[in-house]
């Protein structure tokens, strides 16, 4: 079994574990579950069929009651409404400051859950146990939890780490192809902003089944890189803003069209070639960098071309993005595969971005 420690200052440190097959020795590991009189595993109803059974029933050897909410599974799920029934649900069964919550799903799940477990009562315990590979290599560890509203991706949310995330690539067996592919744009993203080497092994995969038997070395090299960046700064005043390389125009194209055409990987698959090719246009990024993108974007199926959008509601969209301060925007680019730098493009600029 691999094991990772996430160590922040501000908040408590998350243990992470990987290992194919670890999902069926959850039951092993009493250190963490063992001294629970309730627990609530949020998950959502595509991955509730799978693997909620199992979970509970290993949950429940320790001894304590565990209780189940299925969402609806999707971004369009990842809302206030959705919360607020959880916290009706969590009230229901009687869930205090003394129990946990754990997450088994994709990114919505853990998103909302981990925003659930940082309010309900100002704070639950709370664990992840990540089923999609965007979850399994980022959204799990560092933290950030969150909801969508309708101006904008993520805008309501809380730093709130898991206590520990056990990470099983075997989950990845159920998760249909296309949204392994959609995970594929996170790992490219890796590959770009931190680990050339990452990014030509990404190269390397004629197989899916090729692809399936590494997942554990990828995953465990994509956390790595996640967790240095998060020890480094948790909060994303500084380097962290890396890991939003093809976030700003993805979070755009998911807004604008209402979290439903395009999901997560797709809209930074197509921001990271975007942004690159801002990148190569201002002198910043050498033109064979974005052909490799391309190819590596393409091997995964992925989509490089902005989709045509109205320039007024964009302005809006981006208005509201996270990462102004003031008027300028932090945006990453690479100089090269494997390193990431930010710059700082006014917001007039930006707009040009979509263009
Ligand atoms: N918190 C963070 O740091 C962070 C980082 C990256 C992305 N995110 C968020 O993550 C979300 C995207 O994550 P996602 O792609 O996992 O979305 P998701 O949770 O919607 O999962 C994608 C789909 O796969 C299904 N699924 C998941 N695991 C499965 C399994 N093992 N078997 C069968 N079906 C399975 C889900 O039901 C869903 O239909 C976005 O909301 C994004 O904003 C958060």
């Amino acid at each position: 079994m691999r094991k990772l420690t996430c160590k922040t200052q501000n908040t408590n440190s998350t243990q992470i574990l990987i290992e194919n097959g670890l999902k069926d020795h959850i039951f092993e590991l009493e250190q963490f579950f063992g001294a629970y009189r309730n627990m609530v595993i949020i998950t959502d109803r595509n991955v509730a069929k799978h693997h909620l059974v199992s979970l509970k029933k290993q949950l429940k050897s320790f001894g304590g009651t565990v209780y189940g909410i299925v969402i609806e599974p999707g971004e369009q799920s990842k809302n206030l409404s959705t919360l607020e029934h959880i916290y009706y649900e969590l009230s229901e069964y009687g869930i205090t400051r003394s129990d946990a919550i754990i997450a088994l799903g994709g990114g919505v799940v853990g998103d909302i859950a981990g925003f659930a477990a940082a309010t309900y009562m100002r704070g639950i315990d709370f664990y992840q146990v990540p089923t999609s590979l965007i979850a399994q290599v980022d959204s799990s560890v560092g933290g950030k939890t969150g909801v969508d509203l309708t101006v904008g991706k993520n805008l309501v949310g809380a730093f709130y780490p898991a206590k520990a995330v056990i990470v099983d690539p075997n989950y990845l067996k159920t998760l249909d192809d296309h949204f392994l592919m959609d995970g594929m744009g996170e790992v490219i993203k890796y590959g770009c902003i931190s680990s050339s080497k990452l990014f030509v092994r990404l190269m390397g995969y004629e197989y899916q089944e090729d692809l399936l038997d590494d997942m554990e070395d990828i995953v465990t090299k994509c956390l790595q890189i996640k967790r240095n960046v998060v020890e480094e700064d948790e909060r994303e005043s500084g380097v962290r803003r890396i890991l939003n390389f093809g976030h700003t125009i993805g979070h755009v194209i998911e807004t604008y069209f209402d979290y439903g055409t395009y999901t997560h990987g797709e809209a930074v698959a197509i921001g990271m070639y975007n942004i690159t090719r801002m990148s190569v246009r201002e002198g910043i990024t050498p033109e064979e960098n974005l052909k490799n993108i391309a190819v590596l974007l393409d091997t995964y199926g992925l989509p490089k071309d902005l989709p045509e959008m109205d320039e007024n509601r964009v302005k809006h969209i981006l208005n509201n993005d996270k990462k102004f301060e003031g008027d300028i925007l932090n945006v990453c680019v690479i100089p090269k595969i494997g390193v990431a730098e930010i710059v700082r493009v006014h917001k007039d600029k930006a707009f040009q971005l979509f263009t």
